[in-house]
């Protein structure tokens, strides 16, 4: 069995698991990362190494999250305050991906024959690009300074310098309402075309069989790591009723010094609202049938869903919010993790 270099092996899911990926029609499974049980898509295993390798440079921004956390809207926010305060940089019109790229986003694509419509516009571009072997992170590599960088991985599968060197802003969502929000962006997009009922994606979740997962093991390492001066902690229900106060707090962080002024003007920017008017900036609107249910997209919104917090309270039935405390109550590390989230 060959290790990485971080000291894992792949292993197949359990039964169980591997037949609800299954009911992802759109990728052909996954492959559990030990130890650890993280979740990856197969191809993976291709880039374990140079995802490993991947050295963090001081001035670099790692945004963190388990998906449908309140990644793009942090993005958009550590970006800006870094290169944008006063609104008047060009580069904001690029789409976010290239603005913030997405470390292992070339494992999630790998199975699509066109890896999706930034690839696309890529080849546009650049034609002589060789993107043979991971076009997203050879673009994270050159990505003008200083760097944004997103990704779903957990620490443990990174350099050490994400946090000894860069900084890393972790965003924490309520499971409940992440589960909600990944089950909209896995029937939505096609590259993962989740073809189950609901109740069978939140089985999916709590076994934390769904891609990049388990979600309490991903929340626990960023938690453990709370107080290392280079990791900042978010939690997006609080980011959603303390707008101002918690992105002082991100600025004081990342030592970006923004004034009132600009922060009024930044938090409307950044708004759900007016992101998702820009909401090009995910998946281009000329190509987005080719990588998205556009009919779903009208009726239930596209990546630019709800945007609230505590949606779970209106949609989980109540067996459904049964099955969540009790895996709340056996898995979740801290109370204070709840407390947040519940009190924010
Ligand atoms: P919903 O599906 O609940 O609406 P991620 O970026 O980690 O994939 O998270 C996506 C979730 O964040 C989606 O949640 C999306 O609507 C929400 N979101 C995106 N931009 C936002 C913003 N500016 N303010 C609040 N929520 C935002």
């Amino acid at each position: 069995m060959s290790t990485t270099k971080s000291g894992h092996t792949f292993e197949e899911q359990c039964h169980r698991n591997a037949e609800i990926q299954k009911l992802f029609i759109g990728h052909p499974g996954a492959l559990e990362i030990h130890p650890g049980k993280w979740v990856q898509a197969r191809a993976y295993k291709e880039y374990a190494d140079e995802y490993y390798n991947f050295q963090f440079e001081e001035n670099d921004v790692v945004v963190s999250t388990m998906p449908k956390s309140g990644t793009t809207w942090t993005l958009e926010v550590v970006w800006t305050f870094k290169n944008n305060p006063n609104l008047d940089n060009p580069m904001a019109i690029q789409p976010l991906n290239m603005r913030t790229p997405i470390i292992e986003i070339d494992t999630l694509i790998a199975h699509i024959p066109s890896r999706g419509t930034f690839k696309v516009m890529f080849d546009k571009q650049f034609p002589d690009f060789d993107q043979s072997h991971g076009l997203f992170l050879q673009l994270a590599g050159m990505s003008p300074r200083p760097r944004t960088i997103k990704t779903h991985l957990p620490f443990q599968l990174l350099s050490s310098t994400a946090l000894d060197t860069a900084k890393v802003v972790y965003v924490i969502r309520d499971p409940r309402d992440v589960c909600i929000s990944y089950h909209h962006h896995a029937k939505l997009f096609f590259y993962e075309n989740f073809q189950g009922t609901f109740d069978q994606y939140v089985d999916a979740f709590l076994a934390g069989a769904v891609w990049l997962g388990p979600y309490w093991e991903h929340v626990a390492q960023a938690w453990k790591l709370r107080d290392h001066p280079n990791m900042h902690i978010m939690f997006y229900e609080k980011m959603k009723n303390n707008t101002k106060e918690e992105f002082m707090r991100l600025s004081t962080f990342l030592g970006t010094n923004i004034t009132d002024e600009q922060m009024e003007k930044i938090i409307h920017y950044s708004s759900f609202a007016e992101m998702k008017k820009r909401d090009n900036h995910i998946v281009g609107a000329s190509d987005a049938p080719d990588f998205m249910d556009m009919a779903m997209a009208q009726k239930s919104g596209g990546f630019f869903r709800q945007g609230t917090a505590g949606g779970w309270k209106k949609t989980l039935t109540q067996e459904q919010k049964n099955k969540f405390q009790a895996w709340i109550d056996e898995n979740c590390p801290d109370k204070e993790i709840m407390d947040n989230i519940l009190n924010p």
